[in-house]
């Protein structure tokens, strides 16, 4: 048995070998199944299995009635181009959008591609709620307790700890548990802002950080921001300059939609013009752990003196959504988002908190990260890919470097809210541009998650997408 599957495995890696070396070309012929059988003195169902392989892998290619050939690369599609969102601020209100589109994607989708929901069967996410079992267990009474803000002490050593990758060197007292990174959104903003003051935000920006600056009574300034790079500093400083601000929000690590990462002297940057501007920046860190290219890139607040820099995050695109366990370290808003957190919730969910700590505590949680890194690095690949077979030339998609999001311009003459109602009748979610703008930009635009769904599925999805496009032009 162990022999048979040796041999299958050789003949792949013959053909793709001789693939590597160029001893085979894209679109050239690769031996018949009897021919390789022979060559090799292995069976013909040992070479169909070998070449089953390498058709998964997209280094071999079959054509009905003429045999296996090797794929040609497929050209990538060029991602969008920066953009260019409206320059003054406006009124959010994208929420009664935003909780249509959650609302119908999570009951009406066989191909969830709408969310920014991580895929949650990894073992560690077991390990975590093992941990919860037993302590549900436990005859402790301090586990029924409240879980008074700032919270979890050994929570919020485990999160200090851990800061200290992204370079961030804090204490536990500088750490508030929060009801996952929202939560923590909601009270930074709040503590620097009053009703009627003006955000800065990327743009495209994550719609519930639009969400909560709609709640709040707050107006948005959209920042051009380049796919690859992030926000324009020079647009930021001209719109310091003309606009009385009272915070900035952006995603310096893989934000979403985008999956931009900022370089490091470009967060050195935007955190010293800030500085100067007296503008608190409120960082959303949450997938930087989500680093395709190994450890996580420094937070923007590594290179905060002074704790103008908010940091927001939690477990929720690492490990589990549903345990809701997020946390701010708000720099010199320390004890307001303390204050605001008691006024907001009064506690948060004890047991949960406990158990986050020592799963924490534990050894596996960076190999939990380098597994999810490469998972979601394979797909990406994986979505690229299907992206240039499936969707119609004229299609734009990022390169993410990291997280689980591309977000795809699609022609122009395509209405993506028409399209995601057309793809959720066949089963398809999508999360369709204008969520993600305060003004009502990026009509031509979705946003999807390539984590998520099967590839069997992504594929699926993807032609259906790729049909309807092509109807909507
Ligand atoms: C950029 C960003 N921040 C925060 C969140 C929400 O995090 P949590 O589930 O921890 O509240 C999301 C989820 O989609 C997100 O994309």
């Amino acid at each position: 048995m162990v022999e048979e599957a040796l041999r299958y495995e050789q003949v792949a890696d013959q053909v793709r070998e001789q693939v590597r070396l160029g001893a085979l070309r894209p679109g050239e012929r690769i031996p018949s199944v009897r021919q390789m059988s022979r060559r090799l003195g292995v069976s013909v169902s040992t070479v169909v299995q070998g070449y089953g392989l390498l058709l998964d892998e997209r280094v071999i290619e079959a054509r009905p009635q003429s045999g296996y050939y090797v794929q040609a690369p497929v050209q990538r599609p060029a991602p969008p181009g920066i953009s260019r969102p409206q320059a003054h601020p406006v009124a959010v209100t994208v929420s009664q959008l935003a909780l249509q589109v959650v609302q119908a994607s999570r009951h009406g989708a066989r191909i969830p591609l709408g969310s920014a929901l991580p895929r949650t069967d990894f073992p560690a996410v077991v390990r975590l709620h093992r941990i919860l079992a037993s302590l549900a267990r436990r005859p402790d009474p301090r586990l029924a307790d409240y879980d008074m803000p700032p919270g979890n002490p050994a929570l919020r050593h485990q999160v200090a700890r851990r800061a200290a990758e992204a370079g961030v060197v804090v204490s536990a007292d500088e750490v508030v548990i929060t009801n996952g990174c929202v939560e923590a959104l909601v009270l930074c903003l709040r503590a620097v802002t009053r009703p009627g003051d003006t955000v800065a935000i990327e743009s495209p920006a994550f719609f519930g950080t639009l969400q909560s600056i709609e709640s709040l009574g707050l107006k948005a300034l959209e920042i051009p921001t380049d796919p690859r790079q992030g926000v324009s500093l020079p647009a930021l400083k001209l719109a310091l300059e003309q606009w009385p601000l009272k915070a900035v929000v952006l995603s310096p690590n893989f934000s979403n939609p985008l999956g931009y990462r900022m370089s490091d002297r470009r967060k050195a940057e935007l955190v010293a013009l800030l500085e100067r501007a007296r503008v608190p920046l409120i960082e959303d860190d949450v997938y930087a752990d989500l680093n395709y290219h190994g450890e996580r890139p420094r937070a923007a607040k590594a290179w905060d003196r002074t704790g103008n820099v908010l940091l927001c995050s939690s477990l929720s695109k690492t490990l589990d959504p549903g345990m809701r366990i997020g946390w701010a370290i708000p720099g010199r808003h320390t004890e307001t988002v303390t204050h605001l957190k008691m006024v907001t919730s009064l506690a948060g969910p004890t047991l949960p908190a406990q158990a986050a700590a020592e799963y924490l505590a534990g050894s596996g949680h960076e190999r939990h990260l380098r597994s999810v890194r490469s998972a979601y690095r394979e797909r990406r690949d994986r979505f690229l890919d299907l992206a240039a077979r499936h969707l119609p030339s004229g299609c734009r998609v990022t390169q993410p470097e990291g997280g689980m999001l591309a977000w795809v311009e699609l022609p122009e003459a395509v209405d993506s809210l028409d399209l995601y109602r057309r793809a959720l009748a066949r089963g398809v979610s999508t999360a369709p541009g204008p969520l993600f703008s305060a003004s009502g930009r990026y009509g031509n635009f979705v946003r999807l998650n390539y984590a998520q769904a099967e590839v069997a599925l992504m594929e699926e999805g993807l032609t259906i997408l790729g049909e309807l496009i092509r109807e909507g032009r």
